[in-house]
């Protein structure tokens, strides 16, 4: 079912407004949720709509660090004010090289469930800076030990949407047997398939091979996170994703393919001993190990992304004034399996 959040529910001014803001619009409660969902995706999700706004602050200002710090201070302090004990498994780097939501870095009251948290506080820094659409502050929340710890390396990727048969895809197949065989599964030629690919001269094999068989290709220019999930929506024509991209991302993006419906395989490319020492200090053994979606997250899990930049699943921020408003996606697991938009207008204190 898809509910929305009522934008109504009581706009306080910004007298009573605390510290970063609050969020007024709240979800339906009446349905059962699966734990997490239950007892954490109110604050997950004011941690994603904080983090957009702080963001959004920097739109096209051809700032990407500055919009990216923005995002993690506000993500950082939204997700303290949680009553959880919270650990960032997927975040913005290891400690030497992130002073905040490091891998390890332990976040809320620390009283409640363990919980971990896979985060990007913008996923497309340079699009934000840019002023170019779909960028996100996007965060996951599950159980903990349900969530791949991956270092911060690139990581080949092939989704698709919900609905097909586990044997569809394979990330060790070539281009066109891939889609050969979803568009059997589909019901469909090569043609009548849509792939989203980043666009990285490392595709240009990728991109010739869908375009000589036919199907048609959706380059992004960054936010692969989005590209993946974009195959599990129904309302966007993309079919499968293709490609290369962050290792971080692509746990986030199984995240959601798992709360939403849709398959990922997986495997982390590593280019160096440095990233080799990092993998295995994650406690990653085997370098080659193909993931499948539930290597990546599984079980109870929480995922949401607001947008920053305008974009193909959901608006950016808009601001009048000391008013925000926002856009979240909210998903969550089985065994509810729910998704909502959640629209909300934040009072931001001067
Ligand atoms: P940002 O760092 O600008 O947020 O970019 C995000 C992203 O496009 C991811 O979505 C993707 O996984 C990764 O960068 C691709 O890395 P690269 O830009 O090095 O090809």
């Amino acid at each position: 079912p898809l509910f929305f959040f009522n934008p109504q529910a009581g706009i306080r001014d910004s007298s009573t407004s605390r510290g970063l803001g609050d969020v007024y619009k709240r979800q339906d409660r009446r349905k059962v949720m699966s734990n997490i969902g239950k007892k954490y995706s109110t604050g997950i999700l004011k941690a994603a709509e904080m983090a957009a706004i702080a963001a959004s602050s920097l739109i096209g200002a051809g700032d990407k660090e500055g919009a990216d710090q923005l995002a993690v201070d506000a993500m950082r302090t939204a997700l303290n004010e949680i009553d959880f004990d919270g650990r960032i498994v997927i975040g913005e780097g290891e400690r030497d090289e992130a002073p905040m939501l490091y891998i390890g870095e332990k976040v809320g009251s620390g009283n409640g469930d363990a919980v971990d948290i896979a985060l990007d506080p913008l996923e497309g820094t340079t699009i934000t800076s840019k002023g170019m659409p779909n960028s996100l502050a996007v965060i996951a929340a599950a159980k903990k030990g349900s969530m791949l710890h991956s270092p911060d390396t690139y990581m080949d990727k092939i989704a698709i949407g919900g609905g097909y048969g586990d044997d569809v895809i394979d990330l060790d197949a070539s281009v066109a047997d891939n889609i050969k065989s979803l568009a059997k599964a589909k019901k469909t030629s090569p043609e009548g398939i849509t792939a989203c690919v980043l666009e990285r001269d490392r595709h240009n094999e990728i991109i010739e091979s869908l375009r000589a068989i036919g199907s048609k290709v959706i380059l992004i220019p960054d936010g692969d996170v989005q590209g993946v999930i974009m195959t599990s929506q129904k309302d966007i024509d993309v079919d499968i994703y293709f490609g290369t991209g962050g290792a971080p991302e692509g746990v986030l993006a199984a995240a959601a393919l798992q709360c939403i419906g849709g398959q990922i395989q997986t495997r982390l490319v590593i280019r160096s001993d440095d990233e080799k020492a990092r993998a295995e200090k994650l406690g990653i053994k085997d370098l080659d190990k193909k993931y499948t979606i539930n290597d990546l997250a599984s079980g109870d899990i929480v995922f949401v992304a607001t947008g920053v930049t305008e974009g193909t699943m959901v608006r950016g921020v808009k601001k009048s004034g000391n008013l925000y408003t926002t856009l979240s996606l909210i998903h969550i697991s089985e065994p509810t399996r729910r998704r909502g938009i959640s629209y909300a207008v934040v009072c931001l204190k001067k």
